[in-house]
């Protein structure tokens, strides 16, 4: 499939999607929008593909959506479209999907970022909601997925000020799951990917499935939900295989990739 504003590569169980306008820092247009959510499904869809990375170039992971196409938009247009809904398409992808984020994640790019499972930052990755600079606010889940993450506090001085936070501050405040030098960026990704998609898909699947559960639920209904997910996990071949080989000190050998 021949993409305009991406690159999609796989390695191994591992699909990787790279954002692709360097000339615009990887801004998302509405092109952008429909070939990521594409491809994700694609992969989502591949019985060959276990887990997927999502990333962009060493400066700038994406600067955010595309203010140039966005600037002569009214709000009849903004409404009628549902501007940046299709978004959601990417949020419903099953298999895992790690953000490998180096330079800008601002506006849509650090909310595509929140979108994926986790994200592993490079050491120059700067996260930002800077939308109130033009005027406007978040409008693909900065508002909400920010404060879900960062808390109250921290969401409020990133929408509110527009100001950027570094890799440590990032990491520190649980919006990245860690922070690696630039160079080691990629390998650190695909070897989390490699994991786990080396792991039984089905057993990934449940476990994305119960975490993002977490958010939309009260505590008791999430731990009932876990404990029917984790009972029915003894419905797969690939549990037997997994606890058989840990008692005989093997490798497992998972049939369900
Ligand atoms: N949209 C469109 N074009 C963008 C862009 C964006 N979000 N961000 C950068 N670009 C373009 C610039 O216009 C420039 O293009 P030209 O060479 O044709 O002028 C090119 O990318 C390089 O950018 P700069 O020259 O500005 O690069 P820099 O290194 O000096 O600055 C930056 C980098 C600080 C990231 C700066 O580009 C910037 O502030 N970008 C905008 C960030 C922003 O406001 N993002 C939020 C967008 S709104 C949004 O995302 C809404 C939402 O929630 C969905």
């Amino acid at each position: 499939m021949a993409y305009e504003t991406i690159l999609t590569d796989t390695r191994g169980r591992v699909g990787i999607i790279t954002l692709n306008r360097p000339k615009a820092l990887n801004a998302l247009n509405l092109t952008v929008m429909d070939e990521v959510c594409g491809a994700l499904a694609a992969f989502d869809a591949d019985d060959k593909i276990g887990c997927i990375v999502i990333t962009g170039s060493d400066k700038a992971f994406a600067a955010g959506a595309d203010i140039k196409q966005m600037q002569p938009l009214s709000y009849q247009d903004t409404y009628a479209q549902d501007l940046f809904a299709g978004w959601d398409a990417a949020t419903r992808t099953r298999k895992p999907v790690i953000a490998a984020v180096a330079g800008y994640a601002l506006g849509g790019g650090c909310e595509l970022a929140m979108m994926c499972d986790f994200i592993i930052a490079a050491d120059n990755a700067r996260f930002g909601q800077p939308e109130i600079t033009l005027a406007v606010i978040p409008g693909m889940g900065g508002s909400q997925r920010l404060t879900r993450l960062v808390g109250k506090s921290k969401a409020m001085d990133m929408c509110l000020t527009g100001r950027m936070m570094d890799a440590d501050e990032a990491e520190r405040s649980g919006l990245a799951s860690r922070v690696v030098p630039l160079a080691d960026l990629m390998d650190t990704a695909m070897e989390a990917a490699e994991k786990i998609a080396s792991f039984s898909l089905p057993a990934v699947m449940m476990a994305k499935e119960a975490v993002n559960r977490a958010l939309e639920t009260t505590l008791t209904e999430g731990l009932r939900f876990e404990r029917r997910l984790f009972h029915s996990t003894f419905a797969f071949e690939d549990q037997k295989e997994g606890m058989s080989a840990f008692t005989e000190k093997r490798k497992p050998n998972f049939k369900h990739r």
